[in-house]
């Protein structure tokens, strides 16, 4: 006989919910990890995988793994409050301990910050505070900058300006060509997804204090 789920709010175990905008690799790194390890093990599940837009691989990676969805997308609002408020909404209905953006390609506003603040989780693609934005990978590429990386913080009212849980060190090859972003990006992904798992399973299973800039967790 098939052994019962886990029951929805096991105790210990925290409860992610995911936000995606690509191909979610770092969601499925995730997924594979928690399955491999079991919630408990690892300290969450992921209860939920939100997106801005239809038709992404990151979204038929959660249904494949049996795990709701939900889609927000501007469009369908009057206007950018709305759509925030509206993912709010959406991500509270699944009661999260931490929130991930994994390739979240948008921006949150303050309805969701105010909700969210202090257990939202980022990772960009480049060593912040340095190349923030859209272009991370691009912007340290075309500055002739010889390290870059990923950096896994909390999200605060700014761009990618919340404090900083950890980052991983990629380096930028002589022969990394102006057009190599996509290459580059590979490298730093294959970093970022084994960071993000180990910060996620890390705060989940230890919690941990925010004092001004600093992530303590102990
Ligand atoms: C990651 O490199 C993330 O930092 C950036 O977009 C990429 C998402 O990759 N914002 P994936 O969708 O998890 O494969």
């Amino acid at each position: 006989m098939a052994s019962a789920p886990p029951p929805d709010h096991a105790p210990g175990v925290k409860r992610l919910v995911v936000l995606v905008s690509g191909t979610g690799s770092n969601l499925q790194a995730l997924l594979d990890t928690i399955e491999e390890q079991g919630p408990e093990r690892y300290g969450a599940r992921v209860v939920a995988v939100g997106a801005d837009r239809e038709g992404i691989t990151g979204l038929e990676r959660a249904r494949a793994a049996g795990i709701p969805t939900f889609v927000c997308r501007v469009k369908d609002h009057p206007d950018r409050a709305a759509w925030d408020l509206a993912l709010a909404g959406a991500t509270a209905a699944h009661a999260p301990d931490l929130v991930v953006s994994a390739g979240f390609m948008k921006i949150v506003g303050k309805e969701f910050l105010d909700r969210f603040g202090g257990r939202f989780v980022n990772t960009h693609p480049a060593l912040l505070p340095s190349f923030p934005g859209a272009h991370g990978v691009r912007d340290a590429l075309a500055y002739g900058a010889k390290v870059t990386g990923c950096t896994v913080h909390f999200v605060d009212y700014g761009v990618d300006t919340g404090p900083i849980i950890a980052q991983g060190v990629v380096e930028i090859r002589e022969d990394d060509s102006p057009e190599g972003e996509a290459a580059l990006h590979a490298r730093i992904k294959d970093v970022e997804r084994a960071l993000l798992v180990e910060v996620v399973g890390r705060l989940a299973r230890h919690g941990y204090r925010i004092e001004g800039r600093k992530v303590l967790v102990p």
